[in-house]
């Protein structure tokens, strides 16, 4: 059967090639199709940035209006989907629902199953997917706090029409807060593609095998579910929470993490990927403070924790050995949490954000007609047994 090279967690293995996003782990530098991520995060907007990433240049004013124009006609979500909503329990956590219905819409779009679609309907599931994601991942909040839905309004840019979904009531006018527009869109394009990560890697897995757009997209975002993903932006500011509840001591939390016998992990810190800094954390660490600032809460004790916690984990000699650094998820959920978004909902935020990174990635995939992923195994068990009656086992 051939030579098998194990590697485990593929820590060494390159699973593909691609042309969309750089990242030199050493120097601390992510780049999306060339461009440095600190000017996206500065100059561009979320759309801009999707589209950059899923067709492989800066849109021209023209490209960009036609591709906003496009995603804002599809925000709307079929009404039997709203349905599905009442089905789940107030308790299931937004990301399952999130999955849950990424998935559904190949029900009410079956030409997405065809792995022989032209380019117009390939392209028309990617406009789709990437309007409802934000209709449902509002929805699913709402539904959880028992809220009456609000529909996307389509005069409003996708960010804001995404806030006003979340926090409009029909009982008071909502106001759109440009500071609250502008850092979301900064967090959701720091989010926007890592290249082969756990989420990214099991969307592309999936597609491999002829699934559909919206399939391969549920089970990526399983895959930022867990705590270790995306999962760890909720874990954060519940551990700071937990810091500050326990009187604010930060150095038991570090000594906490730093025992092997301790499950304990300091949540927001290390990468298998960044062994100097995280260039996005940088972003976000200046963008948690200005955006405190504009809000007047400057004085947030949870910033004050997230800092100390930091400064500490930074001095210390086993996080320094180990290479370990803030990244992006230390600081986003601080961010989050001044902007008024539940905790619950911090993995569905990345999620959107993640989302223009996925369908670039399996849009790459299949444009490279790649074969199926199948990685092989080094067999560890019996070698051959012979088949016993139940009656004469020990
Ligand atoms: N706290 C304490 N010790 C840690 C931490 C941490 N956050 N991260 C790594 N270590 C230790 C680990 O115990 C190991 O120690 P030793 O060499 O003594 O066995 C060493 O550092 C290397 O860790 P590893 O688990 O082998 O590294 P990895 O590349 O497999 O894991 C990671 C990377 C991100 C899963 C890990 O650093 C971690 O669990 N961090 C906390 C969770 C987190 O913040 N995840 C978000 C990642 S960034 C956004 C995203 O990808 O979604």
């Amino acid at each position: 059967t051939g030579y098998v090279t194990l590697d485990s967690g593929y820590k060494n293995t390159g699973a593909t090639r691609s042309a969309i996003t750089f990242l030199d782990g050493e120097e601390g530098i992510l780049r999306y199709r060339g461009y440095p991520i600190e000017q996206l995060a500065e100059k561009s907007s979320f759309i801009e940035v999707a589209y950059l990433l899923i067709y492989g240049a800066l849109p021209t004013t023209a490209q960009l209006a036609d591709f906003s124009n496009r995603i804002t006609k599809h925000t709307l979500v079929h009404e039997d989907m709203r349905k599905i909503f009442d089905g789940f329990p107030t308790s299931t956590h937004p990301m399952a629902i999130l999955s849950s219905l990424t998935c559904a819409l190949t029900g009410f779009y079956p030409e997405s199953l065809s792995p022989n679609q032209t380019p117009e309907e390939f392209d028309l599931n990617i406009v789709r997917l990437l309007a409802k994601i934000s209709t449902i991942a509002a929805w699913t909040y709402k539904n959880s706090v028992g809220h009456p839905l609000n529909y996307p309004r389509n005069d409003l840019d996708y960010t804001s029409n995404f806030l006003y979904m979340m926090f409009s009531f029909p009982t008071e006018k909502y106001e759109i807060n440009p500071v609250v527009v502008g850092a979301l869109n900064k967090l959701l394009i720091l989010h926007a593609d890592h290249e082969q990560n756990c989420s990214t890697s099991t969307v592309r897995l999936v597609g491999s095998a002829n699934a559909s757009l919206y399939g391969s997209v549920s089970a990526g975002i399983n895959a930022l579910w867990g705590p270790l993903h995306g999962g760890s932006n909720q874990e954060v500011i519940e551990m700071l929470e937990a810091i500050e509840k326990d009187g604010g001591d930060t150095s038991k939390f570090i000594d906490k993490a730093k025992d092997k016998n301790n499950s304990f992990r300091l949540m927001g810190f290390g990468h298998r990927v960044y062994k100097n800094f995280d260039p996005r954390a940088k972003i976000i660490k200046k963008a948690a403070d200005e955006v405190l600032h504009a809000l007047g809460m400057q004085d947030s004790p949870l910033l004050k924790i997230a800092q100390e916690l930091e400064q500490a984990a930074l001095t210390d000699q086993y996080f320094v050995e180990r290479k370990l650094y803030p990244n992006v998820d230390f600081y986003s959920g601080i961010i989050y949490k001044a902007l008024g978004i539940p905790t619950e909902m911090f993995t569905v935020m990345f999620a959107m954000g993640r989302l223009p990174g996925w369908i670039a990635q399996w849009k790459e995939m299949r444009e490279n007609k790649e074969p199926i992923g199948r990685p092989r195994q080094i067999y560890v068990g019996e070698l051959e047994r012979n088949y016993t009656a139940i009656g004469e086992r020990a």
